[in-house]
């Protein structure tokens, strides 16, 4: 588990000037990923205390809609599951979590598994592994679902083919972030992560170097719903559709093969 001290937030927080250039819509650097994943690995403790927060509760709502949007069987893949706060909830089916971060799988594997064991559903599968190359066979799933992951995707055009390529013909890819309407959205929502979720983070951590800080360089450079509608398009998706659920909180995607 990653050294969670105060000194080790200070010296995370540092990296939040880093050139936003090397962020985009598209694409994140190396680097910055990297760095991404690390602070992304520090939200675990508290990473559902602060999304409840942030988003008034609503998110349990939205993790809602994506479950309705499931085929009613067959076999689905959450791509970037992190702790499980999704994965927890996905009844029957056969599950399969992927993440880049081995702490996440381990944390998600506890939580998932104990829960589908108590309701009597055959145990999730955890496999460590980035949306740009996924390490599944072609046409190997009925549903695709990511949610808070895909605006963390080093190569998000990379990451659709992948998804694409894994999913059977049919088959549908579910997403789920807080895309922005425009450029003053984008700034409302860079102003309540950088206050409100902000404020709330730092009382939960006790420092000034808490890693919300960091992730809002993602947030705010994310593209809009209509961005990732062309995206879906253009990577070979047919019947793509996005819809704002909560503006600046959450758009959900949808895409068939
Ligand atoms: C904010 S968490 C989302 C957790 C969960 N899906 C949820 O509903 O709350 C984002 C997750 O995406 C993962 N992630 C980041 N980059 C990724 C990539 N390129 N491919 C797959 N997963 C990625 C991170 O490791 C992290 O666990």
């Amino acid at each position: 588990m990653l050294d969670f001290t105060r000194d080790r937030l200070q010296e995370l927080s540092k990296y939040g000037s880093l050139s936003p250039v090397l962020v985009d819509t598209e694409t994140i650097g190396r680097e910055d990923w990297e760095e991404l994943q690390r602070n992304l690995e520090a939200t675990i403790p508290v990473y559902d205390k602060v999304n409840r927060v942030a988003t008034f509760g609503q998110v349990s709502r939205w993790r809602r809609m994506v479950r309705e949007r499931l085929p009613s069987e067959g076999r689905i893949l959450e791509v970037g599951c992190g702790p499980g706060s999704f994965a927890e909830d996905v009844e029957g089916y056969s599950l399969v979590c992927l993440d880049p971060i081995p702490e996440m799988l381990k944390v998600a594997e506890e939580r998932v598994n104990s829960k589908r064991r108590q309701r009597g559903y055959t145990a999730a599968e955890f496999v460590l592994g980035k949306a740009e190359d996924l390490p599944f066979e072609d046409s190997s799933f009925d549903a695709v679902c990511t949610l808070f992951s895909f605006r963390d995707w080093f190569d998000k055009r990379a990451g659709i083919s992948e998804v694409l390529r894994v999913l059977k013909p049919g088959g549908i890819f579910i997403i789920v972030d807080p895309a922005k309407v425009n450029r003053f959205h984008g700034f409302l929502g860079w102003l309540w992560m950088r206050t409100y979720v902000s404020l709330y983070a730092r009382l939960l951590y006790g420092t000034k170097g808490h890693p919300w800080k960091w992730l809002t360089k993602t947030y705010v450079s994310f593209g809009t719903t209509k961005d990732y509608v062309r995206m879906i398009r253009e990577q070979g998706f047919s019947e793509v559709e996005g819809k704002v659920v909560f503006p600046g909180m959450a758009t959900i995607w949808q895409g068939k093969k």
